[in-house]
């Protein structure tokens, strides 16, 4: 039976195209994490290893809701290895970096897939597709929300020291006359 919900078949390929993309982006994120959480070593481990687990168990549960919109739009969700190589932009981890090197690789992941969901945005909204949208809104919400996390873990704090350092200064103040 054709699909009548007011969007044009050339419009739904459009958007399913983007939120196959997305899909494939967010897999290989999501193994990535995995990865990452069964391999990091180091004085960090067991935080990392929790934090990582955190994440790929959202990102797994991710995935179902992106490959479901894009069978509602009319057309297969990619779910091969094959697929998803062809069309994400994230290169996979086949040996193990160390802990600081996952970090940024995960950074640098998940500023990818916040870049992949807003193009996908783009297609649906230019086709009034509200739900592929939403998908899309809360994909970057999530991604860019991560990476401010894991890229925090690579700084010393050093400017926020300064900054704390900065404000006893004005103690003095404190006393008017
Ligand atoms: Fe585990």
């Amino acid at each position: 039976m054709a699909i009548d919900i007011g969007i044009s078949e050339k419009d739904r390929r459009k958007i399913a195209d983007g939120l196959s993309r997305l899909l494939a982006d967010s897999f290989v994120l999501y193994l990535k994490t995995h990865n990452f959480h069964w391999n990091v070593t180091g004085p960090q481990f067991n935080s990392l290893h929790n934090m990582f687990m955190t994440q790929y168990t959202e990102q797994w549960n991710a995935l179902d809701v992106i490959a479901e919109r894009i069978r509602a739009l009319g057309f297969p969700a990619p779910g091969s290895f094959a697929a998803y190589a062809e069309l994400s932009s994230i290169r996979e981890e086949t040996g193990v970096p160390n802990a600081q090197e996952m970090i940024r690789q995960l950074v640098a992941a998940q500023e990818a897939v916040a870049r992949t969901a807003r193009e996908a945005f783009r297609l649906a909204d230019e086709a009034d597709d509200q739900p592929s949208a939403d998908v899309c809104t809360q994909r970057m919400d999530v991604h860019e929300k991560t990476a401010w996390m894991l890229r925090s873990l690579l700084e010393d704090g050093g400017d926020v020291a300064v900054a704390a350092a900065g404000k006893p200064g004005k103690k003095g103040k404190k006393s008017k006359k």
